[in-house]
């Protein structure tokens, strides 16, 4: 397929003071519909808001998935995309489930990479920032009836972001959730899918309200293991062994959850993917036994948890720190992203000479 590129002829003074998460965009977007059964029209062109029919699917039955990724820029210039094959593989797997045909990976590969450059000068540089990459599918179809849509819009927009949490690298407090649930085994969690975040809404306001940073949800059928967190997978140190809830079918499938499991296993650290119980882990920080709880994501990047809210009480995790183990699974990880450390695993691409 040809890819257009339309340059934007004003472009937009470059943020100076915090990024924040998501608030600032670039000069340029990637476009493309699927309409009569194929994708085309592919462009990069100036970023513009969409001008839609107020009957089209996704306004009515949210037909439509995301993904998350970033593009890094270190001191020597290199710009650096982590493990982006990975995203668009995922993102076929989420709209296999809900109807919306597939990409062809390496030609969003190649579209992404040619938007990125063109972009380079709004990677930030500065520790804990990089370039926020958020590729989405929405149906377009004008029909009111329940179907999967015949018409889609592809989007790749970028946002140069810092922490994604208000503060920073700072632990963050949980809420474990017993009464809402963000999904159950045969529905969508498994997947991005744009509704799972909707559906979580809610949960995520009342931990808000509780003064906690996100919600830490269990499962749907017995409220008795955890699953993860509202945009992240979870890990803990539990008897001096990392664990992490095993993919049972509810939970995304998290790229550095799988990063940072392959990154300890080369360090001779086992990690032990499998059911955990909410009482296990209760019980754990209360005896001394769980040392250390963080989430990994994309946008959270590693989170050590200093608190966990459950029921009436509040439970201190790691003496509010941040633990070895998360400090080691950052360091590398973002040395990784980076280029400050080797990448031994592969999982960069370096674009642009
Ligand atoms: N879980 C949820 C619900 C998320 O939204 C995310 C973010 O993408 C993650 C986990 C972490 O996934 P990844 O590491 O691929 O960003
Ligand atoms: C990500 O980490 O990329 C996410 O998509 C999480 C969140 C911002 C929804």
């Amino acid at each position: 397929m040809e890819l257009k590129i339309i340059e934007a002829k004003n472009k937009k003074q470059k943020p100076t003071g915090a990024l924040g998460f998501g608030k600032i965009f670039t000069d340029h977007m990637f476009v493309m519909e699927y309409e009569n059964g194929a994708w085309g029209n592919a462009r990069i062109q100036p970023y513009a808001p969409f001008t839609l029919d107020p009957s089209v699917a996704v306004f009515h039955y949210a037909q439509a998935i995301f993904e998350g990724t970033k593009a890094y820029k270190n001191e020597k210039g290199e710009i650096r995309l982590f493990r982006p094959r990975d995203n668009f593989l995922r993102m076929n797997d989420s709209g296999d489930r809900i109807c919306i045909p597939p990409i062809d990976v390496d030609f969003v590969l190649q579209a992404l990479e040619k938007l990125v450059l063109l972009e380079k000068d709004w990677i930030p540089t500065e520790n804990g920032t990089a370039l926020y990459i958020r590729p989405s599918i929405i149906a377009v179809d004008p029909v009111l009836g329940v179907h999967a849509s015949h018409k889609y819009i592809f989007f790749i927009i970028l946002s140069p972001v810092g922490a994604y949490y208000a503060h920073g690298l700072e632990p963050v407090g949980l809420y474990v959730e017993k009464e809402y649930v963000r999904a159950s085994k045969g529905g969508t969690g498994h997947h991005k899918v744009a509704g799972n975040y909707a559906a979580s809404l809610k949960a995520g306001e009342k931990a808000i309200a509780l003064g906690y940073d996100q919600v830490m949800w269990l499962d749907a059928k017995e409220h008795k293991y955890v699953e993860e967190v509202g945009s992240m997978n979870i890990f803990f140190v539990l008897n001096g062994k990392v664990v992490t809830p095993a993919l049972v079918g509810s939970i995304l499938p998290g790229i550095t959850r799988k990063s940072v499991i392959q990154l300890f296993e080369s360090k001779g650290i086992a990690v032990e993917e499998r059911l955990v119980e909410i009482d296990e882990v209760m019980q754990g920080i209360e005896s001394g036994a769980c040392t250390e709880i963080f989430g990994t994501g994309t946008a959270a990047v590693i989170s050590p948890v200093g608190r966990v809210g459950y029921g009436e009480r509040e439970y201190t995790v790691c003496g509010g720190k941040m633990g070895e183990y998360s400090s080691m699974a950052y360091r590398e990880i973002t040395g990784i992203q980076t280029g400050k450390l080797p990448d031994p695993f592969g999982w960069v691409k370096k674009i642009g000479g």
